[in-house]
Order: structure tokens, then C-alpha cells, then sequence
């Protein structure tokens, strides 16, 4: 029997910076951030911390997937704006969760994490070792943003997404799943000395046009699948344009791309489940649909995965 997700749900705080505020403080314009990027708002969190948006989605996750705070074995947090160096993320939100009988650690793979996390619980959950194990993507960019920097301020959200893995009936849950990295290109996206994202934007964007499309096809054939068979792309969301280059390479219609940026920016590791938890929510995904989640990251990294959907 696969792993699947048999709950999943988003967390973004209330406070909504448009385009039009960053006019006002940044050298920049809402038609250049449209049109290179597609992000028309983004979300950002003033008195809340990541383990509070973390926090926030498990709860709504574990409501949805109907499990109680300690049948869960592990927790595991993608993120790369803890707290604190420790404990880890994944550890608050245990006590915060009463979840006394779950192991917790924090996973670091940038915009990657929630698709290790998920390849990473899917191993325990078919191992037998846990029933249920709870992943997140959680980040608070907006304090690790230099909001002089107009290269990267305008690109960035904060946000969090959590999603309980646990065994799913035949034929359905994490079909296939590629995770990959590249260390020689951490020098294009990372945290500087000032702990400010630092970004070479052209790098980054022609490794993310090139991964995506290939780790995306990866999947689909380790599943024993072809493109045809694909119902709904979920991409991470950094770039309308990186995002519209993988739909291409899989040639799937204008429909089956989700698109969620311009709510929310870059949200990193949260940003596929914050997509995938809109598309439910708005019936566009149904029981048995094949979906092919995607996403790049500073590292660098890179993650895919396959799910037929449903319990
Ligand atoms: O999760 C992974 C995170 N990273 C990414 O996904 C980033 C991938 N890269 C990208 O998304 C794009 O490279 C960017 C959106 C960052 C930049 O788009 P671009 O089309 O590659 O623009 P560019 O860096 O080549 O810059 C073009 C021009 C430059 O001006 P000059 O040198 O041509 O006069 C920039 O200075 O646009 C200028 N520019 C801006 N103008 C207005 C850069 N940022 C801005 C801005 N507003 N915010």
C-alpha cells in the first residue's frame, strides 16, 4: 500500500502588501513585478513567528485527516526561517500539539522541503515504522528579506502549509517521487552574512526552467505514466513564467496549471501545499486525479513527486 496525504490545509497571516505598497518604498512598479513574476500581493506575518504559521496549518491539517495530535509518529517541518537555530521548529509545534508521541526534527531544503518531507514520510509510512506522519512547509521570508533590495523584496511571502501522511487505499497516494541536489550552484540563492537572501536571479531561473521540466518528466515515467496521464500540475510558485515553462514541457492546457502566486509570492517550502490546498478547496482536484508536484530551490535542490489523489 502507497502513502498519500490524507489531510492537508494552508496557514498565511492577514496582513496583504500589494505591489502598489512596495511602489511606495521600493524602486520598483506593479508592471515590472506582473509581468516578470506574476505576483500581484503577498502575505506577511508581523506579530507572528514560523512556528506560529506552522502551528496554525497542522492543527487545520489534522482536523481534516481526522487524527489526533498523538497518533502521529513524526513531524517534520521544512523550512529555512526557524525561530531559532534550535529547537527545531518541529519540536515547538509538538508541544504546542500535544503530540507527546511523535519524534520531530526540521528539514532544510529551501523551496524543496515540502517534497522531501513528503518522499521523506512516505519511507516511514510504508516502512510500517509510523501510521501517520505530519509535514509542513513553513516560512517567514519577511525576516530574512532586505527590504532595500528590490531584486528580491518584491518576490517573497510568508505563509505555511501542513498535510498528514498515512496510508491510502490501492492504486492511490505517492506514486513515484525524484529529490536531487546540487551544491555547486549554492552560491546563486542563499542566506548572505547579513542573513539576507542574496540571489543571482538569471542563474536560478534558467537551472529552475531546466530542473523542473526534467525532474517533472522523471516522475511521471518512474509512476509507469505518461504526460497524457497528468491532470493537474502543482509547480512550486516562485515565477508565473518558470511556471508556464514546465506546463509546456508537459503540454497540459492553460487549466491544469496551478496558479497562486499573484496571491501569495514565493512562500518557499510552503508554497505547493498553499497551492494544492487552494485547487481542493476550489474542486478543481478530484479522487483519482493524477498530480505532479514540482519545485527548486537554493541548495541547490530539487523535488518531484506523482500522487493519485484520494484516501
Ligand atoms: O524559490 C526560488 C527563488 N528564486 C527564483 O525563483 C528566482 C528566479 N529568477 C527570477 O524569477 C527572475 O530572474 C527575476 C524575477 C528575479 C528577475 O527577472 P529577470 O527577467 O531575470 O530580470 P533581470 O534580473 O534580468 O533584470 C532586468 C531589469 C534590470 O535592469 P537593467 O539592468 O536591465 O536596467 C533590473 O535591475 O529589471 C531590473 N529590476 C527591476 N525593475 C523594477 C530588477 N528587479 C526589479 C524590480 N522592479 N523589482
Amino acid at each position: 500500500m502507497n502513502a498519500g496525504i490524507i489531510g492537508i490545509s494552508k496557514y498565511v497571516p492577514e496582513k496583504v502588501v500589494t505591489n502598489f505598497d512596495l511602489e511606495k518604498v521600493l524602486d520598483t512598479n506593479d508592471e515590472w513585478i506582473r509581468t516578470r513574476t506574476g505576483i500581484q500581493e503577498r502575505r506577511i506575518a508581523e506579530e507572528e513567528d514560523t512556528s506560529d504559521l506552522a502551528y496554525k496549518a497542522a492543527v487545520t491539517a489534522l482536523e481534516n485527516a481526522q487524527i489526533s495530535p498523538n497518533q502521529i509518529g513524526l513531524i517534520l517541518v521544512a523550512t529555512v526561517t526557524p525561530d531559532r537555530g534550535f529547537p527545531s521548529v518541529a519540536c515547538q509545534i509538538q508541544e504546542k500539539l500535544d503530540a507527546t508521541n511523535a519524534a520531530a526534527m526540521d528539514i532544510s531544503a529551501a523551496c524543496s522541503g515540502f517534497i522531501y518531507a513528503l518522499a521523506t514520510a512516505k519511507q516511514f509510512v510504508e516502512s510500517g515504522a509510523y501510521d501517520y506522519v505530519l509535514i509542513v512547509g513553513a516560512e517567514k521570508l519577511s525576516k530574512v528579506t532586505d527590504w532595500t533590495d528590490r531584486n528580491t523584496a518584491v518576490l517573497f511571502g510568508d505563509g505555511a502549509t501542513a498535510a498528514v501522511i498515512g496510508k491510502v487505499s490501492e492504486g492511490r497516494g505517492i506514486l513515484s517521487f525524484e529529490l536531487g541536489a546540487d551544491g555547486t550552484g549554492g552560491k546563486h540563492l542563499l542566506l548572505n552574512d547579513d542573513c539576507f537572501i542574496a540571489m543571482n536571479g538569471r542563474e536560478v531561473f534558467k537551472f529552475a526552467v531546466r530542473q523542473m521540466g526534467e525532474s517533472a518528466l522523471s516522475v511521471i515515467e518512474k509512476a509507469g505514466l505518461t504526460k497524457e496521464d497528468v491532470d493537474f500540475l502543482v509547480p512550486h510558485q516562485a515565477n508565473i513564467r518558470i511556471m508556464e515553462a514546465s506546463r509546456e514541457r508537459l503540454n497540459l492546457p492553460e487549466e491544469k496549471l496551478s496558479k497562486r502566486i499573484h496571491l501569495y509570492g514565493n512562500t518557499s517550502s510552503a508554497s505547493i501545499g498553499i497551492a494544492l490546498t487552494d485547487e481542493l478547496e476550489d474542486g478543481k482536484i478530484k479522487d483519482d486525479d493524477i498530480i505532479v508536484l514540482v519545485g527548486f530551490g537554493g541548495g541547490l535542490t530539487w523535488g518531484a513527486a506523482v500522487i493519485k489523489w484520494g484516501k
